[in-house]
């Protein structure tokens, strides 16, 4: 089967049935919530919703160590590139494509998007993912408002991954509607208790979804069974 492992605050990986590790938004030396250090990571995808440090920080040096292949928006790809990066594949939002382990669609997210090098700063455009592995759909909201967008994934995503900090994103009474519109059978919050500014209670977020979905409420180190 199928695994998800939650190294904290919004960085997941998913290694599928046949040993395929893909990891999305890594973010290991720079994260207080992190399980482990960047340089025992292994990968052989890597999915960025967006290019905010605590997302996309440690993504280049863990695609160029590992071989794996970086797969976000043709601009944060571009970015990457230009950064000595050799194996990567752009897509943007709204689009799909058929990978060897499974379908991936890009999704709306409602955010901001920058990426710094040491030559400047550049606004991108954020994103979620839905993730085929398996036979689950998997959708990573990336960091977002609730959007109405969310709605067209009604009765198409098995699990969501959906932020709860408030403050930069959805709380967990917008998390709670974005639940409502989507219908997962199960809902793992993310991106909250990193710091005091998205400080939340996993588990009174899980009394206030009720029983619209199983929640799953992860410490980071935690496995999950799809
Ligand atoms: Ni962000
Ligand atoms: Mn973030």
């Amino acid at each position: 089967m199928a695994t998800l492992h939650y190294h904290g605050h919004s960085t997941v990986s998913i290694t599928t049935q046949d040993g395929t590790r893909i990891v999305v938004d890594p973010f290991f030396n720079g994260n207080p919530a992190a399980d482990m250090k960047l340089e025992a990571v292994e990968a052989d995808w890597v999915f960025c919703t967006h290019g905010h440090g605590d997302h996309f920080a440690d993504a280049i040096p863990l695609v160029k160590r590992t071989g794996a292949t970086l797969v976000s928006t043709f601009e944060i790809v571009q970015f990457a590139m230009s950064k000595g990066v050799e194996t990567a594949h752009p897509m943007h939002i709204g689009g799909g494509f058929d990978f060897p382990f499974g379908r991936v669609q890009m999704t709306p997210a409602l955010h901001g998007g920058q990426v710094e090098g040491d030559d400047g700063r550049w606004t991108t455009v954020p994103g979620g993912f839905v993730i085929h592995v398996d036979g689950h759909r998997v959708y990573h909201a990336g960091d977002t408002a609730l959007i109405m967008d969310m709605q067209l994934l009604k009765g198409r995503v098995d699990v969501a991954l959906l932020p709860i900090g408030d403050n930069f994103t959805m709380g967990p009474d917008e998390a709670v509607r974005a639940v409502e519109m989507i219908e997962p059978k199960v809902v793992i919050p993310i991106h909250f208790n990193t710091w005091p500014l998205i400080e939340q209670d996993g588990a009174a977020f899980a009394r206030k979804v009720g029983a619209r979905a199983h929640v799953q409420v992860m410490s980071s180190g935690d496995d999950y069974a799809l």
